[in-house]
């Protein structure tokens, strides 16, 4: 059988490695192999290692608060159990976690970070999402047993009798659309965050498996529910120029280790470890109250060497960017940063349409609810797209066309100008209307845009750039559609209209399927 999955970060990679046990396994990436919002991630991976001091109870419990009251019991179970055999499995791949002399750790040094009772976040310094992908690609290449495909922008599924047939997909290297059939695909296609004008996510982050699915009839779910991470580098003036490119993250890790939070008069003002909504709403307000564009992270209680070493790409980027952070302070801002939200599945990473798996962000499996515990994801990609390929194993279609075709010439309709013109009215509408802070009255407005928008570009895309606007535009007005609905303040999302949690009426999830 041929399981076709679409992107390769942990998810994705998780997933193939898996598949390819028992299937002809293909990738689909949308830039080069490892280029992936897994790549850029620094925290760590939370798994209940530690079988002293903690449990996977503790780290169920945990999440489940996080969530404020939305998350799925059965997959937040299956999520801190299997991800504890998971994250072994990684280690046995090979990936190196930093490691201390305590019998508590199991050998390894657990971090802290907001809302975990316990230490423990396994990290390689700050870049454990670049060592998670390099074991992951490592074994896949080693194995040579999954075909991969890069520069290949998906861009809909191929559908037969109401079931995923494959995919179709542009391939930048021979500028051709092409299909790509298959008796299942699972997609993991990570984050949509690029819709907002300030994030952490890379630039390929533009929600393109969740528009996808939800164009074949996949219900999505949760698509409220965006979470702000309370610290990322605010560039000073003069290095304006890279304002296009995301913002750098600054780790909750080094709150973690104990770094404070400071107004402009020196002051802490939230205590730095609470959950993310509640610290980035925090620093929200005290920019407003101050009237600037960042508070500061002061690094003052760690030493010098604590720092280089616990934190080195954070400080080799900031001493690039003109700062020493054993000295100076660093100036920090929320971003937008994960999406909790996506395509609906069950806790085999089944969505409701025949054919399609969907592991990682892309999905919504419940195990977030309505705040994603930090360093979760990883785990989740990891637990999750070894349980997609699993599933995937009992399908199969009757598909004749079974060989990869070159389908038609792509011919773009909108300048590479046009495109960057209609993606920061879509990013900036998003940050200040659907943003950390919402209310009816900027919600109205941003759909009111994104409907506009809509209209000027209701034509098939042809080119990356074209499906990568199209596919923000549909998914910044369905967030947008679901902050509007929910009518209460619940974890990430907080209207200011509707300033607290309504159990009564709101303690539920919203969908969202296409109407034909
Ligand atoms: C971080 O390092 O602060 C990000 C970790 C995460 O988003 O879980």
């Amino acid at each position: 059988m041929k399981i076709l999955i679409v992107g390769g970060g942990i998810a994705g990679l998780r997933a193939a490695l898996t598949a390819s046990r028992f299937a002809e396994v293909s990738v689909l990436t949308k830039g080069k192999i490892g280029e992936t919002a897994t790549e850029k991630a620094q925290g760590g991976i939370a798994a209940a290692i530690d079988q002293i001091k903690d449990s996977t109870e503790y780290h169920f419990e945990d999440t489940l608060v996080a969530g404020a009251g939305l998350c799925d019991e059965r997959a937040v179970r299956v999520l801190v159990e299997e991800g504890v055999d998971r994250v072994r499995e990684l280690i046995e791949m090979g990936a190196q976690f930093d490691r201390a002399e305590t019998e508590a750790g199991g050998g390894f040094a657990l971090a802290l970070e907001g809302a975990h009772k316990h230490r423990r976040i396994l990290h390689a310094g700050d870049s454990t999402g670049l060592e998670i992908e390099k074991t992951l690609a490592g074994r896949v290449m080693a194995e040579k047993k999954v075909k991969i495909f890069q520069q290949t922008v998906s861009l809909d599924f191929l559908m037969e009798n109401g079931r995923a047939a494959g995919v179709i997909a542009l391939d930048l290297n021979s500028d051709t659309f092409k299909t790509f059939p298959a008796d299942a695909v699972i997609l993991a296609t990570g984050g949509v965050c690029q819709i907002y004008l300030y994030t952490t996510n890379p630039l390929f982050a533009t929600g393109d498996g969740v528009a996808m699915a939800y164009r074949a009839g996949c219900v999505l779910t949760d698509m409220e529910f965006v979470q702000f991470h309370p610290t990322s580098l605010v560039h000073s003036k003069e290095f304006e120029d890279l304002i296009a490119l995301p913002q750098f993250l600054i780790s909750e890790a080094v709150r973690g280790e104990g770094g404070r939070l400071l107004n402009q008069k020196g002051e802490r003002f939230v205590p730095e470890l609470a959950p993310r909504d509640v610290v980035s709403r925090a620093i929200f307000d005290e920019m407003r109250k101050e009237k600037t564009d960042h508070v500061f992270l002061s690094l003052s209680s760690l030493d010098a060497e604590q720092i280089i070493n616990r934190f080195p790409l954070i400080y080799k980027t900031c001493r690039e960017r003109g700062l020493d952070i054993t000295r100076d302070p660093i100036p920090v801002a929320p971003a937008a940063h994960y999406f909790m939200g996506g395509i609906k599945t069950d806790i085999e990473a089944k969505t409701n349409i025949p054919g399609i798996f969907a592991a990682g962000e892309c999905a919504s499996t419940g195990v977030h609810g309505a705040n994603r515990l930090a360093s979760n994801s990883l785990l989740e990609g990891l637990v999750f797209g070894h349980r997609a390929a699993l599933a995937a194993k009992s399908q199969k279609t009757n598909n004749n066309s079974q060989t990869i075709q070159k389908f038609k010439d792509p011919k773009p309709k909108l300048k590479p100008n046009e495109i960057q013109r209609y993606k920061l009215i879509i990013k900036t509408a998003m940050w200040n209307g659907t943003g950390i802070i919402r209310s009816k009255e900027s919600l109205t407005s941003v759909l009111h845009k994104l409907e506009m928008i809509e209209k000027d570009l209701s034509f098939d895309p042809n080119s990356a750039e074209e499906i990568e606007v199209k596919n923000m535009l549909l998914v910044a007005r369905l967030i947008t559609r679901a902050a509007l609905d929910r009518e209460e303040s619940r974890g990430a999302h907080y209207r200011s209209d509707f300033p607290l949690p309504d159990d009564l009426n709101w303690k539920r999830h919203l969908v969202y399927k296409v109407s034909r």
